[in-house]
């Protein structure tokens, strides 16, 4: 007689406990999508990391390679700087920068251009990037921004103002036999940084929020450019002055007069964006530093460290804390490209390694994004 009466006692406890237990389930994802959700990037941002990353090196080569070594060494910034012996002018240096990180195909790209080029390439290219040019030279607080659908694929584009910072950049371009303005003034909106962030073939109208991107993305695109100007730097002003025996890259390079050395124009540009305070770092580090401080900061890093060098093919990835805050970071490898790497760490007195070969890992550049 109690059977029936058992089975269903027995049934709405068991219901009772499947119906909580899914609901356990349920909230366990949510929490996950939540944790996961939370550290996505709005373009908006990353378009502002990337740009203050071009800004800080553009800003450090003017002042710091090309206005110093004019005045110290009247070493001069010349167009036709290969057959020269001279430097790159800043915006030659930013355009091979940006040829160098479009080419790598990660899907962002970025590049300077004007309403009065000296040079047609660097005209806007569509209608809109056009209004937008007109718009941060109307409002050079605000970049200009907006979601573009290329068929294939929708971007997000950002248009940040490119500023005459010195004397040189207005006195060139208004007497440039093809600039098609001669009236620039010092502060003047000169052009634009174009920076282009592919989102992917969601369907979105308006510039929205709520298009994400994964900080592993961004901090990709972070890497590109840092990697991009740190190869332009190497290659076309350390190596090729040093091979024509017309100027040294050197530790004090300030009080020598000498030209920083790779890693050090790294190192003085992480610290430009690094006091911008924006929640975004990038370092140069290495398991066997000449300077000590060019260490793994945390157990994360010596782990990825060891991580790039058994796998130079792809980054080492992963969420962390860091003076009590959530950070995300990403450490890509540091190559021995040329012969001067290997030759200056294997010789050098502070360097615990001195049996470096062509190609070695010799590091690794980490990027941090601190996490809301
Ligand atoms: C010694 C001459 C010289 C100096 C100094 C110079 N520029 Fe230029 N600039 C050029 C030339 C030449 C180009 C075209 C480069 C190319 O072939 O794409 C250019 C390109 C540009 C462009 C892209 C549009 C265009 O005109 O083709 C912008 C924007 C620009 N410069 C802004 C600046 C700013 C800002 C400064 C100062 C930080 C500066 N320039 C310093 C000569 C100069
Ligand atoms: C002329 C000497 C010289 C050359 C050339 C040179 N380095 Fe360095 N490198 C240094 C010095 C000195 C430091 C330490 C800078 C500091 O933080 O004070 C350094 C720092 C580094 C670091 C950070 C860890 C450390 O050792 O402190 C890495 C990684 C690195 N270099 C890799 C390279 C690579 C890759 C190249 C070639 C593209 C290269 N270096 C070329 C001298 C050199």
């Amino acid at each position: 007689m109690f059977k029936p009466l058992f089975r269903v006692i027995l049934l709405t406890v068991l219901c009772i406990f499947l119906l909580s237990y899914s609901e356990v389930e349920e909230q366990r994802v949510t929490d996950m999508k939540l944790l996961w959700g939370a550290v996505d990037i709005p373009p908006k941002i990353a378009a502002d990391y990337i740009h203050t990353v071009i800004d800080a090196h553009r800003r450090f080569y003017s002042q710091h390679i090309v206005d110093r070594l004019a005045k110290t060494q009247s070493l001069q910034a010349t167009e036709d700087w290969a057959h020269e012996g001279t430097l790159l002018l800043p915006d030659q240096f930013l355009l091979a920068s940006s040829q160098t990180a479009n080419n790598q195909g990660i899907g962002m790209r970025y590049r300077l251009m004007s309403l009065w080029p000296i040079n047609e390439r660097n005209a806007p290219k569509s209608e809109l990037e056009k209004i937008g040019l007109k718009a941060v030279v109307d409002n050079p607080k605000e970049p200009f921004t907006w979601i573009v659908d290329k068929g294939s694929s929708q971007y997000f584009q950002a248009i940040y103002p490119d500023f005459a910072v010195a004397q040189s950049c207005t006195s060139c371009h208004n007497n440039h036999a093809k600039s098609p303005r001669n009236n620039f003034k010092m502060g003047d909106v000169m052009g634009g940084i174009i920076i282009n962030l592919p989102l992917g073939k969601r369907k979105v109208s308006k510039v929205d929020l709520k298009v994400l991107l994964p900080p592993e993305v961004v901090a990709n695109y972070i890497h590109s450019v840092v990697a991009s100007h740190r190869h332009v730097y190497s290659k076309y002003i350390v190596d090729r002055l040093q091979d024509k025996n017309i100027l040294r890259s050197t530790e004090n390079w300030l009080q020598e007069k000498a030209l920083p050395l790779p890693a050090q124009f790294l190192m003085e540009t992480s610290q430009v964006v690094r006091d911008r305070r924006l929640g975004l770092d990038f370092r140069l580090i290495s398991l066997q530093p000449i300077n000590r401080s060019n260490g793994p900061a945390n157990e994360f890093e010596r782990v990825g460290l060891e991580a790039v060098e058994v796998h130079p093919a792809r980054p080492y990835i992963g969420q962390t804390r860091l003076g009590g805050r959530d950070i995300f970071q990403a450490i890509y490898p540091d190559l021995a490209v040329s012969q001067g790497c290997i030759a200056c760490h294997n010789a050098h007195p502070q360097s615990p390694k001195k049996d470096y070969k062509m190609n070695d890992v010799m590091g690794g550049i980490v990027v941090t994004l601190y996490l809301q």
